[in-house]
């Protein structure tokens, strides 16, 4: 090789080893901090939330004499490390008792934007999705990293 190939070679080299790190910065996982969900994505949250939740939870989820507060350091404990698919499912498959699985998946994501909001994570651009294995991506982290 001349020493103009050489100098060919590494560049290329550097070139796709910085577009491989680009890209694993690109899936650095996501976290509840990072403003997952909109603002009036957890306003509509809000109003199926007074329909559905709070008449056992309290307003705003915070907590009633049916059932455990939905805010809080005790709260977030119970899913820190794990992710927003989880918060997802277990509204999804245990809420309202008696109710289970009937509010719809795009409804259960609005509500699950308004529990992250009420619970002082950001809001962003983009709407929480509705598909678990999407939520699953995206990491509940109780205090900011
Ligand atoms: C009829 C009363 C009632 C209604 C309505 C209700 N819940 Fe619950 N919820 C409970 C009770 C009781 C518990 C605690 C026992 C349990 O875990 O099942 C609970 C627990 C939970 C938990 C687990 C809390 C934790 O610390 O992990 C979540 C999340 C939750 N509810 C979300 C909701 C959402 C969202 C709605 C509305 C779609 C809702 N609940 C409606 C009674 C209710």
């Amino acid at each position: 090789m001349t020493t103009r190939e050489r100098t060919v070679v590494l560049f290329v080299a550097l070139g796709a080893a910085g577009i491989f790190s680009a890209a694993l910065r690109a899936q650095a996982p996501r976290t509840v901090w990072d403003g997952v969900y909109t603002e009036e994505q957890a306003k509509r949250g809000a109003v199926l939330f007074d329909k559905e939740c709070a008449q056992c939870h309290g307003p705003s989820g915070a907590g009633g004499s049916m059932a455990p507060a939905l805010t809080g350091q005790a709260f977030s404990a119970n899913y820190d490390g794990n992710s927003v698919g989880d918060l997802f499912d277990r509204n999804r498959t245990t809420m309202p008792p008696g109710k289970e699985g009937q509010i719809e998946a795009p409804d259960n994501a609005a509500i699950t934007a308004f529990m992250l909001q009420a619970n002082a994570f950001p809001a962003g651009e983009t709407e929480l999705p509705s598909q678990s294995m999407m939520l699953k991506s995206i990491k509940y982290l109780a205090e900011k990293p």
